[in-house]
């Protein structure tokens, strides 16, 4: 079974998300690093993603191509402490839901290891 399907499908990916960018629209140090005024087409397209990434629908890429993570965050100046914040927030929204243990751990070490991957600079 996929951890998509483990979890009951796009309605948590969709609430988890939500509640992450609830989060960084707050955030003095990550807001202004979203260039539009609206969070909602980003909430879109980190929901489709990660719904394609854990072995759901490939709306995401149909719409958007290959994801190319990294290059997609080169405009986006990510340091330690925007890599650290985002880590933050999207934990505390995968701790929001209600998931087994091995669940949240392999999402927290998939976020872990990504948030990581899109430091570009010190
Ligand atoms: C390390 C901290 C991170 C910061 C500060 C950050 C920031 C941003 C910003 C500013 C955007 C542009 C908003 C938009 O147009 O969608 C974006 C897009 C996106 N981010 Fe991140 N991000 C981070 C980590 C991650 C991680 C770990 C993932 C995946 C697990 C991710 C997935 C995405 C996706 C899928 C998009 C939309 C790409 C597209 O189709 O254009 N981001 N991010």
């Amino acid at each position: 079974m996929t951890l998509y399907a483990a979890v009951g499908g796009s309605a948590t990916f969709r609430t988890l998300v939500e509640r992450f960018y609830a989060a960084v629209e707050s955030d003095p140090l990550l807001r202004p690093l979203y260039p539009e005024q609206d969070l909602s087409s980003a909430t879109e397209r980190l929901t489709l993603f990660l719904i394609q990434y854990w072995g759901g629908p490939n709306t995401y890429s149909a719409l958007r191509g290959h994801p190319r993570l990294r290059l997609r965050h080169q405009p986006f100046a990510i340091g330690q402490a925007a890599r650290d914040a985002w880590l933050k927030h999207m934990t505390a929204a995968v701790d929001s839901l209600d998931l087994s243990p091995e669940v949240r751990k392999e999402l927290l070490d998939y976020f872990d290891t990504t948030s990581t991957a899109m430091i570009n600079q010190r």
